[in-house]
């Protein structure tokens, strides 16, 4: 019995104007419009095979090795609409093998924490959908696919174009125009680097999905945060990318940034990501900003502690110097430059009751 497969990778992207709401739950649907920069897959992505073949009895998933369940809804939404679109395919073709009513087995792999606030569910669904779609020669356009990832997890939807992108709310009911879209690629801003601080690979208590969801029904700020700042702010911030203006650009993402874990803490009950040491960053990243007398770095934090620091690679000595300063010569840093972005790991533990503000002052 033939088996037929297909592979691909696909990369983290973190969020400068924050995803947080849905408006429609199935169809997952935001509250509000996104935008976030694609991280380099050398350093953090997910590594999907996918398989097929008539002897299949069942759609599994291996997720790091281990089996999960393959019957949360979201999973299911994105398997029924892209064997409906391989429907079409073989309608056209009739001499191709019917994949579409074949079982899927998906393994997939994540070479950085999962579920820990560092976008594993975008790099994840991305990869998933990619893969199958990849299995099954689908001619559609990557802001179709992303409609597909974004059922899957929302954020997923901006992780199939690299560079920056919007992820535009849309208007209608059955989420026909909720895609991702390029703001401008990779090229167009060459020069943004992201160094990803691993505060903590812990599993985070309050998964995105739920969290937001309290959040919605609970936050009179979250109702403020919808109305009156993102879509002014999304406005403003595709046009700092667009006049590659960082400091606007730094610091629309840590207004955001702030007013998303203010949402979250205004929560009921309250949602809290951040932790001693994420607070502890944010402090030093002013510092550094007030002492250069111009903003260049940028915070900012998803569903987790995680730090993710945007900056120029003109101010890379300046800013990887000073978090080396602070950081350096603890086991388990690394810095790894790569043709996209510059990341700066380091992992949990070594450096957790480091008080990096006496940094700052010595
Ligand atoms: P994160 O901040 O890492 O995105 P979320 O709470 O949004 O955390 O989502 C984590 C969930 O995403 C995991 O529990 C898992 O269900 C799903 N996920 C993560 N990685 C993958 C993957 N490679 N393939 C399929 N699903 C994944
Ligand atoms: C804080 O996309 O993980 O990272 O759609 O329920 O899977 P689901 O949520 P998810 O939420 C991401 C939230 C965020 C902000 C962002 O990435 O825009
Ligand atoms: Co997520």
């Amino acid at each position: 019995m033939s088996v037929y497969t297909a592979s691909t990778t696909a990369p983290v992207n973190i969020a400068t104007l924050k995803y947080w709401g849905k408006r429609d739950k199935s169809l997952n649907l935001p509250t509000n419009s996104s935008i976030s920069v694609t991280l380099s897959q050398d350093d953090l992505r997910t590594l999907t095979s996918v398989a097929t073949s008539s002897s299949f009895t069942e759609d599994q998933l291996w997720l790091n090795g281990t089996p999960e369940s393959l019957t949360s809804e979201r999973t299911v939404a994105c398997l029924k609409d892209l064997r409906a679109l391989r429907t079409a395919v073989e309608a056209r073709d009739t001499s191709l093998p019917k994949f579409s009513e074949w079982k899927l087995h998906i393994v997939s792999e994540n070479n950085f924490p999962t579920a820990a606030g560092l976008a594993s569910s975008a790099a994840g669904f991305s990869a998933l959908v990619k893969a199958i779609a990849k299995l099954y020669e689908l001619p559609e356009s990557m802001s179709e696919i992303s409609k597909i990832a974004r059922k899957g997890s929302g954020s997923a939807c901006r992780s199939l174009f690299g560079g920056y992108v919007a992820w535009e709310m849309g208007s209608e009911v059955d989420g026909s125009d909720s895609k991702a879209v390029e703001v401008a690629p990779l090229e167009h801003w060459p020069s943004m680097k992201a160094a990803i601080l691993v505060v903590s690979a812990d599993k985070k208590d309050t998964p995105s999905t739920s969290g937001m969801q309290t959040t919605v029904a609970t936050s009179d700020l979250f109702q403020h945060r919808i109305k009156n700042v993102v879509p002014t702010r999304f406005i403003e911030m595709k046009e700092t990318i667009l006049n590659k203006d960082f400091a606007k650009f730094a610091e629309l993402t840590m207004k955001d940034s702030n007013s998303f874990h203010a949402v979250c803490l205004d929560s009921y009950p309250p949602i809290k990501y951040l932790n001693d040491t994420s607070m502890k960053v944010i402090k030093l990243i002013h510092t550094l900003n007030a002492a250069a007398g111009e903003t260049i770095a940028a915070y900012t934090f998803d569903a987790g502690p995680n730090a993710v620091i945007y900056y120029l690679e003109e101010n890379e000595a300046v800013v990887l110097g000073l978090l080396h300063e602070l950081f350096g010569g603890v086991a388990g840093w690394e810095k790894v430059d790569k043709e996209q972005l510059t990341l700066l790991k380091a992992f949990p533990k070594e450096h957790l009751d480091y008080d990096i503000t006496k940094g700052v002052a010595k």
